[in-house]
Formats: C-alpha cells, sequence, structure tokens
C-alpha cells in the first residue's frame, strides 16, 4: 500500500516535470516562429550575428528588446553594463508583437553561444 502510494508519487512528479520541460520548448519554438517571420528582414537567421541591416541581439536584456519592439528605439534609461550595437535609428515598431516578447526573448537566449 505504502509502496504503490510512492510510485503514484513518483509518476506524478515525472509527469510534472515533464509537462514543464515541454511547456518550455513550446514557447521557445513559437519565440522561433515569430522571429523567423517578423525580424530576419532586417537581422541575422541566426541572432548571435549580424544581419543585413539590425544588429546581432543576443545582449540586449528583456527590457532592451521589449522596448525596440514596442517604440522602435532604445529605451532613455539603458539597464546598467548594456551597451546598445548601433546608434542607427532603423528599427520599426512592431506593437502588436507584445505579448510574444517573453517568447521571442526566450527564443533568443535558447541559442545564444556562450562566451
Ligand atoms: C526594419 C528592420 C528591422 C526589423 C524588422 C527588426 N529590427 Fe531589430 N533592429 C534593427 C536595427 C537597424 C537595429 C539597430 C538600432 C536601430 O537602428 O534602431 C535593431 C536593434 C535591435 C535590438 C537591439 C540590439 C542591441 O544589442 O543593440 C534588438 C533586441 C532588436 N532589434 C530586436 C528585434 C526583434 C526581436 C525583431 C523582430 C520581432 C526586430 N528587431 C525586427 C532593425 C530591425
Amino acid at each position: 500500500m505504502k509502496f504503490s502510494i510512492l510510485i503514484g508519487a513518483l509518476m506524478g512528479s515525472l509527469f510534472f516535470s515533464n509537462s514543464l520541460l515541454s511547456a518550455d520548448q513550446a514557447t521557445i519554438d513559437k519565440g522561433r516562429r515569430l522571429y523567423l517571420s517578423n525580424c530576419i528582414q532586417c537581422h541575422n537567421k541566426d541572432p548571435n550575428l549580424k544581419g543585413s541591416i539590425g544588429p546581432e541581439m543576443v545582449d540586449a536584456p528583456l527590457s532592451v528588446m521589449t522596448s525596440m519592439i514596442m517604440t522602435g528605439a532604445y529605451p532613455t534609461v539603458l539597464p546598467t553594463g548594456f551597451i546598445p550595437k548601433r546608434k542607427s535609428k532603423g528599427m520599426r515598431k512592431i506593437p502588436r508583437l507584445q505579448k510574444d516578447i517573453p517568447a521571442i526573448y526566450e527564443f533568443v537566449q535558447s541559442v545564444k553561444k556562450k562566451k
């Protein structure tokens, strides 16, 4: 009896951790799709590299990515330690992506090369 409760708890936690993992993967996949359909006309297919117009973006924190997507510009107060890759004003805002910015950010960070 005790044994079956133990097995049950074990199966439950396995199931739980698996579904957490796949939720994360689903977010990354969604972010990848959105990145490929909205960003690569200017940025590189690989966010670690420069694109035709837009710079690499793996070093930009979520707050910077949010500002770029919502306003088309860097935040007026930059996060400590963050150095903008460009001084240009070439990015267009894409505010309809607002709720998906965390997914796009997750995707970009998931492919970031370790230095
Ligand atoms: C029309 C071209 C264009 C599109 C489309 C575009 N960007 Fe940009 N992006 C730029 C340019 C150019 C810069 C450099 C700063 C500037 O000129 O505004 C930039 C800068 C950035 C930066 C700051 C990088 C850094 O470290 O300085 C981030 C983050 C970013 N873009 C994310 C995105 C994401 C995510 C998408 C898609 C949802 C996207 N951009 C779509 C052109 C574009």
